[in-house]
């Protein structure tokens, strides 16, 4: 199993590249399904999950044609062979649950497993369920899978979400770009991912408005066709190396940052005493600390376009070191603080209580070996191995492999010492 070992304590100086997005990404490749002509994604982020749904993917009969290394996707849906997800590959990655409404879409039925739950949280899918049996698909659940049928094909729906929910608007949004007449969606999220599927999915030919506001309208039309498309740039990749130049020091630029979905992280930074110079036009993020103390600050994570709630624990890391006590408030999901205990074997002074993570600022971290428990939270670890003295060894990497595209490389080039090595956890 492979582990990271950081020498912490040197600040971070040079330019990083932004990647594409995973969240986009894995919503995109998902729109294959749709048409049985091909499709090409550039920008495709090379990351163990996007690997997976590729799989997946094939597994249903799609030529994948995605060398090694390359961000260029070829995806051809022109014949399906299954309309099964099977448990061990929506278990292993929840967003391959979002096969389901496409499959019914173009194919009449489909069985998929149910996901279950999550380390973060319960992370339920009735909403994605609700909004596909309002239009017209049969539902049962068996066995752990659900089992829908629209013979006659999709209808459109008036459907108001009961939670803001991002999986949920998308699968929604896949599902009734084939439906018969006009789906609206009420309370809808209005993440950046939300937009740029919607662009793409209008690029296939289909007729969607709204998306990125909480009201959506999709006119269902007959068939979709092929396109290229690029991938966005992940905005939480680039919080993620934004928060590491701010916790370790220094002088790092983003190259290909997606400046405009970055408002609330950009204001965090800020107010946290943090340099930074958003250029839009450019696309890039230029992250400054020199010296300055970090001010503590405290946020409540939100949908969009509030903080988002997969860059709280990096923030965490950075408020972990801030003068001042600071209150992190996660309202998305209910057990999304398993770093906080990791980040304390450093040094950290943090208590939770509930839904609420107070964090005492301290003078210093110390290296220490620490666990990845998941994607966000194992990014955080890093984040805090940068800025503590000594070395730091963070164990069961494979969690960062998910959504972090050379990592190591990526820190290495601006000058942290962080090396990635095999063999048995320490
Ligand atoms: C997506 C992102 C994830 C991010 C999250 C919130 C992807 C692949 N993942 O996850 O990185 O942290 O958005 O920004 O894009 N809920 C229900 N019923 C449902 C669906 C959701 O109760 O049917 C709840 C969830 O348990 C959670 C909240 O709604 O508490 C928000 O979840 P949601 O926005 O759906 O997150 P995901 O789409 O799973």
């Amino acid at each position: 199993m492979d582990r990271l070992h950081i020498i912490g304590g040197s600040p971070l100086s040079g330019r990083i590249p932004v990647s594409g997005a995973k969240n986009s990404a894995l919503k995109l490749m998902v729109a294959c399904l749709l048409t049985d002509q091909p499709i090409e994604f550039t920008n495709m982020p090379n990351l163990a999950d996007t690997r997976f749904l590729a799989q997946l993917l094939e597994t249903l009969g799609v030529e994948v044609y995605w060398p090694r290394g390359s961000s260029t996707c070829h995806l051809n849906a022109a014949e399906l062979k299954s309309t099964i997800a099977p448990y061990e590959q929506v278990r292993k990655m929840r967003a391959s649950f979002n096969v389901l409404g496409p499959l019914v879409a173009r194919s009449g039925h489909a069985t998929v497993s149910l996901p279950g739950g999550c380390a973060i949280g319960a992370r339920p899918v009735d909403l994605h369920l609700q909004a596909l049996e309002a239009m017209g698909a049969d539902l049962r659940v068996e066995q752990g899978y659900v089992k829908a049928a629209a013979i006659h094909g999709l209808k459109g729906a008036h459907i108001n979400f009961s939670t803001v929910s991002v999986g949920a608007t998308e699968h929604t949004m896949l599902a009734a770009t084939l439906a018969k007449g006009e789906t609206i969606l009420e309370n809808a999220a209005r993440e950046p991912e939300i937009e740029d599927l919607a662009h793409c999915l209008n690029q296939m030919g289909a007729q969607i408005t709204g998306a990125g506001t909480s009201v959506i309208r999709i006119r269902g039309v007959e068939a979709l066709k092929g396109t290229t498309y690029p991938v966005m740039p992940d905005r939480i990749e680039a919080g993620t190396f934004a928060m590491a130049a701010a916790a370790a020091g220094g002088d790092v630029t983003l190259d290909g940052a997606p400046v405009a979905a970055l408002g609330a992280m950009i204001a965090k930074l800020r107010e946290a005493g943090v340099a930074v110079d958003a250029d839009e036009a450019a696309s890039t993020i230029r992250i400054r600390r020199n010296g300055t103390p970090l001010k503590a600050v405290s946020l409540s994570t939100q949908p969009h376009p509030g903080f988002p709630t997969d860059l709280q624990a990096q923030f965490m890391a950075l408020m972990t070191l801030a003068s001042g006590t600071s209150i992190i408030r996660e309202t998305i999901f209910e057990n999304r603080f398993m770093h906080a205990p990791e980040l304390a074997r450093l040094g950290a002074d943090i208590t939770v209580r509930g839904q609420e993570a107070v964090v005492k600022g301290v003078a210093q971290l110390t290296g220490a070996p620490v666990m990845a428990t998941d994607l966000r939270a194992s990014v955080s670890l890093v984040i805090a191995g940068l800025a503590a003295q000594g070395e730091t060894v963070v164990n069961r990497i494979y969690h960062l492999d998910r959504g972090f595209e050379r990592l190591e490389e990526k820190l290495g080039t601006c000058g942290a010492k962080i090396e990635r090595r095999s063999g048995e956890e320490e």
